[in-house]
């Protein structure tokens, strides 16, 4: 028998948590093909760069990476090089005049043909480019499995307590910002019945959590007239096991009463809601096409916190839109000041190829830009520790992930007498807490994958620092469907 070369790909992974399951979705498809993943370009035969669009910065990113992998592959020629993702879809041409040693561009709509190309590339063809955006491939709604979806869900990219479930691809909204809907095609929805097989699968595999992503949750099913996003939810929240459901991203004009009525009902359903809100200025929303106003923002608020009393709530903010007054801005900031947003992602503006508003006039200069951006981090940076200090002493569930940075040894501060864990709030706030060696405190291993309650007993800037409660210790916790409940 001949023995078969081990061969090792290397993704790296810009942009959104869709990138991070396709990485897993290419991940799996290669393994089939013999490769073992690696995070070593060093070690690479195959390096793939998963890319991302979304703004001015992230694509000189990608840009500077490829850079830089053309360079290793004048040494090592038999290396191959592919680029995926928003910026492959988008540039496809630019980028293989730029990079001579670039052999494979796979568009966002057809990743499942992957293994195809890799093949022919492994047998001396190429290089190829493929950013169709054929319309049959991307789910398959008729219930039978399309090519892409016949990829069991998980393998080599498997393992992980919280995992990321796509249930939609594209966006029909066009903000007038956005390269979105340019790069990754027309809405589409993914069948109830795949999704919640991909779920189950996970859960064996040891999922407790899993984030349903799209890039606007809420019109879930309405184009194919599959079921809706919160009946979606119900389905999902059936899988035994399954401990926690969060899902991103959601547009505030689709967030309706069913969704609100989701969170009084379906108990798995955690206790935070990403709901970007772009600007606090109605003539802004207006321009950038959002389709809702500053109010009616408000009220959905305040309608969530009614049913779910401690919701948190997260958003992004886009500062230095074309047009943007002193006076839009200081709307934003008085925006977050009556929301109480837990936390944010605030970006400055870029011109994006396609998006309408690169045309639009009276652009906001750099320096302004940089300006406002420091401000609306700086004031939600007290809003963030008002928040989190009125935590303080509270209990919290979190779902414990794995060791901090800190317990894995980076930094000074290690203390291996003292491991540091790390997980998650239902409120998606990051939790740290430390183990004592003695026998009463449990093994670190063990803990991954449960839910323990975490008594907060500081707030930092971007997360919370807790302990075990001291008088429940570790021999006295049951395991119970998953949970550990205090005896
Ligand atoms: N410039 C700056 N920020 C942008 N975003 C999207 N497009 C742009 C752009 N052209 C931000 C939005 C979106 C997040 C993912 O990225 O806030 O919600
Ligand atoms: Fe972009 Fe708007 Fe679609 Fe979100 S909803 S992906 S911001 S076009």
């Amino acid at each position: 028998m001949t023995e078969k070369k081990l061969k090792r790909v290397m993704i790296q992974t810009l942009g959104c948590q869709m990138n991070v399951y396709d990485t897993g979705r290419m991940t799996d498809m290669l393994y089939d093909l013999g490769y073992e993943p690696t995070d070593s370009p060093g070690k690479a035969d195959l390096v793939i760069v998963n890319t991302c669009a979304i703004r001015e910065k992230a694509e000189q990113k990608v840009l500077s990476s490829l850079g830089r992998l053309c360079a290793i592959k004048q040494k090592r020629p038999n290396l191959l090089i592919a680029v995926a993702g928003c910026v492959a879809q988008q540039q496809s041409e630019k980028l293989c005049q730029r990079f001579e040693g670039l052999d494979l561009v796979l568009g966002t709509r057809v990743i499942h043909r992957l293994p195809d190309y890799v093949r022919a590339l492994e047998n001396g063809k190429g290089p190829i480019a493929d950013v169709e955006m054929p319309e049959e491939n991307v789910f398959d709604n008729t219930g039978l499995r399309s090519e892409a979806e016949t990829q069991p869900p998980l393998k080599a990219s498997s393992g992980g307590v919280s995992r990321y479930v796509t249930i939609m691809r594209g966006c029909d909204n066009f903000c007038a910002y956005c390269v979105v809907p340019y790069v990754r095609g027309w809405e589409t929805s993914r069948p109830p019945e795949h999704i919640v097989e991909e779920v189950r699968a996970l859960v064996s595999a040891g999922a407790k959590e899993v984030t349903l992503l799209g890039q606007n949750v809420n019109s879930y099913g309405k184009k194919e007239g599959l079921c809706s996003f919160p009946r979606l939810l119900e389905l999902v929240s059936g899988v035994d096991g399954l401990e926690r459901i969060r899902f991103v991203t959601s547009h505030p004009k689709d967030l309706s009463d069913e969704l609100v009525e989701a969170f009084n009902r379906i108990d798995k359903l955690c206790s935070h809601i990403h709901l970007p809100v772009q600007s606090g200025s109605d003539s802004v929303l207006k321009r950038m096409n959002r389709k809702y106003g500053r109010q009616d923002y408000m009220e959905r608020i305040e309608k969530l916190r009614s049913v779910r009393p401690g919701i948190a709530v997260t958003t992004d903010v886009i500062v230095g839109f074309p047009g943007e007054t002193e006076h839009d801005f200081e709307m934003t900031l008085d925006l977050l000041e009556q929301v109480k947003f837990d936390t944010l992602f605030a970006f400055e503006y870029s011109d994006r190829p396609q998006a309408p508003a690169r045309r639009f006039k009276e652009k906001v200069s750099a320096d302004d830009k940089k300006a406002r951006l420091r401000e609306l981090l700086n004031y939600q940076a007290g809003i963030t520790r008002q928040i989190y200090e009125g935590l303080v002493g509270s209990i919290m569930d979190v779902l414990v992930e794995g060791f901090s940075r800190r317990g894995r040894g980076a930094g000074d501060e290690k203390d291996l007498n003292k491991p540091e864990m790390t997980g998650r709030s239902p409120q998606n706030r990051i939790v740290n807490f430390e183990l004592e060696h003695s026998t009463k405190q449990p093994d670190p291993g063990q803990l991954v994958g449960k839910i323990i309650p975490v008594v907060i007993e500081r707030a930092c800037a971007n997360s919370l620092k807790g302990k075990l409660p001291a008088d429940e210790p570790a021999a006295e916790y049951k395991s119970k469907g998953g949970k550990i409940h205090a005896a």
